[in-house]
C-alpha cells in the first residue's frame, strides 16, 4: 500500500502494535482512525496525535461492524484502507479440556471479526482508486505456540483467508497485504510491553513500514523470517525445536535450530 493521503481504519488501533501504526501513519499526512473496546483509552491516542478520530467498535459484535463501517463510509468516503488489527490471545492446553469461552472469544475476535469487518467495507474500498486490507496475523500462523494452540490457529486461518482474498481480488484496485509480528513487546495476553526479548513496537513499526509501502503481500521483518522459512513438509521438526525453546526460555525471538 502506498504510505500517504490515505484514509485508514485501525481496528484495535488504541493500543500497542496498532497504536504504534496509527502514530507512524498519522505522521506521514494520512487520516487515521482508530477503534477498539475502549474509547476513553482511544480518545487518549486522539489527544496525543491531533487529527485522528476515534470510533467505539467490538470487532465480536456482527451489528456494531454494520452501524460503524456504515457509518465510516458517510463520514470519511474516501476511507481506503483497513488494517485489522484487533486481536486477543489467551493461554491454553489442548493436551486436555480447554475452557470454552475463551476458544469462541479468541476464534470471534481474530478470525471472523476481522472476515466480518472486511466484508462491511470490501464493498466500499472497490470504489476507492487505490485501496488496501491489511490483516495482522503472526509468525504463529506459520509455526504454533502449542501453548497458545487456538490462537496460533486462528492466525494461520487468517493468513489462508488473506491468500484466498488476495487472489479474488487481484485485478480490483483493493490490495490485501498481511503483517507477521515476531514478539514484539505490547500487552498481548498479558505480556509485559517491556521485556527485553521482545521487539519494540517502535522498532518493529520502523521496520515493517518500508515493507508494507511495497508490494509485498506478507510484511515480514528480519527477526521473523525464520518462522516463515520453515513452513513446508518438514515444518514440524521446527515446530518441536520452537516450542522446546519457548518452554525452556518463554517467549523469544532467538534463533531456533531444528
Ligand atoms: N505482540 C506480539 O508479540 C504479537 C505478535 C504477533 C501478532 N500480534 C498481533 O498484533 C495485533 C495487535 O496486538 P498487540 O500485540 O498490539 O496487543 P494489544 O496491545 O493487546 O492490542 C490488541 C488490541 O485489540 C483490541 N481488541 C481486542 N478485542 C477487541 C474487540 N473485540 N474489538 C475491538 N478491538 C479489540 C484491544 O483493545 P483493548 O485494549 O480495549 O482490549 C487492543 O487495542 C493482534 O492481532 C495480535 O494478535 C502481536
Amino acid at each position: 500500500m502506498r504510505l500517504t493521503d490515505n484514509t485508514i481504519l485501525i481496528t484495535g488501533g488504541g493500543t500497542g502494535i496498532g497504536r504504534g501504526l496509527a502514530r507512524a501513519l498519522h505522521a506521514r499526512g494520512n487520516k487515521v482512525i482508530i477503534a477498539g473496546l475502549d474509547l476513553g483509552e482511544l480518545n487518549v491516542v486522539v489527544a496525543g496525535n491531533p487529527g485522528m478520530a476515534a470510533v467505539k467498535l467490538d470487532i465480536r459484535d456482527a451489528g456494531e461492524i454494520q452501524r460503524v463501517a456504515k457509518g465510516l463510509i458517510s463520514q470519511y468516503p474516501e476511507l481506503n484502507v483497513l488494517i485489522n488489527n484487533a486481536g486477543v490471545m489467551y493461554r491454553d492446553d489442548v493436551a486436555g479440556p480447554i475452557d470454552d469461552g475463551k476458544v469462541s472469544d479468541t476464534i470471534n475476535t481474530n478470525l471472523i471479526g476481522s472476515i466480518r469487518s472486511t466484508a462491511a467495507l470490501v464493498e466500499h474500498l472497490k470504489t476507492r482508486p487505490e485501496a488496501a486490507i491489511v490483516y495482522t496475523s503472526s509468525t504463529l500462523g506459520f509455526i504454533p505456540i502449542s501453548l497458545f494452540a487456538v490462537y496460533s490457529a486462528t492466525k494461520a486461518a487468517l493468513h489462508s483467508y488473506a491468500m484466498s482474498q488476495r487472489f479474488q481480488l487481484r485485478g480490483t484496485s483493493v490490495k490485501v497485504q498481511e503483517i507477521n509480528p515476531p514478539y514484539v513487546g505490547t500487552r498481548l495476553g498479558g505480556g509485559n510491553p517491556d521485556d527485553p526479548r521482545a521487539m519494540t513496537v517502535d522498532d518493529f513499526v520502523d521496520e515493517l513500514l518500508p515493507i508494507l509501502g511495497s508490494d509485498a503481500n506478507e510484511v515480514i521483518v528480519k527477526l521473523a523470517q525464520q518462522y516463515r522459512e520453515h513452513t513446508g513438509p518438514d515444518e514440524y521438526k521446527f515446530v518441536v525445536a520452537f516450542n522446546e525453546v519457548i518452554k525452556r526460555v518463554g517467549p523469544t525471538n532467538e534463533p531456533i535450530a531444528p
